[in-house]
């Protein structure tokens, strides 16, 4: 369970150095200190949102379902007034998956079934040839 402990945005504007960084994402507020250096998009973006509510910037860049999960990892409370749920990270990561294992049971299928004709079809035409000899060899001599 996430950390529900509820702040202002006047408090939450105290924390904008990078020394003591805070933003709001979906109502969540993070505490993005440590994160500031592994940030694959960089430190100074980050920062210029610091201590405001940066959803929007957030939504824009189109952050992967990976980054939105991270986003759980930082928070330290919730935006006064904020409606959060914490079940809405964990479904998209289950729907992810979802959409990923039946991708990949279909694809696996396709791959079986031309496996399964590259075998058939040479057969096919070992047999066809085969037959086709052994009667006309029956009829040069009958
Ligand atoms: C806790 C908050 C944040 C987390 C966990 C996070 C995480 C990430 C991650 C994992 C990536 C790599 C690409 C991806 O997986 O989507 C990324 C890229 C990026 N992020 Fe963030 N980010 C956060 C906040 C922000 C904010 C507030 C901004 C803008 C104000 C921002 C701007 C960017 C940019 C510009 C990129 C590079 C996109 C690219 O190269 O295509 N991020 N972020």
């Amino acid at each position: 369970m996430a950390n529900q402990k509820v702040f202002t945005l006047s408090q939450i504007s105290q924390h904008k150095s990078n020394k003591n960084c805070w933003l709001v994402i979906n109502g969540r507020v993070l505490d993005v200190t440590k994160f500031l250096e592994e940030h694959p998009g960089g430190e100074e973006v980050i920062v210029e949102v610091a201590g405001k509510n940066a959803t929007k910037e957030f939504d824009a860049i189109g952050h992967s379902k990976a980054a939105q999960n991270l986003v759980l990892k930082y928070q330290v409370g919730v935006l006064e007034g904020a409606k959060v749920d914490d079940m809405d990270v964990v479904e998209d990561k289950e729907s992810n998956s979802k959409e990923m294992s039946a991708f990949v049971i279909k694809d696996d299928t396709s791959s079986k079934t031309a496996t399964f004709l590259e075998l058939f079809v040479p057969i096919l035409f070992a047999c066809t040839y085969f037959g086709y000899s052994v009667a006309t060899r029956a009829d040069t001599v009958g």
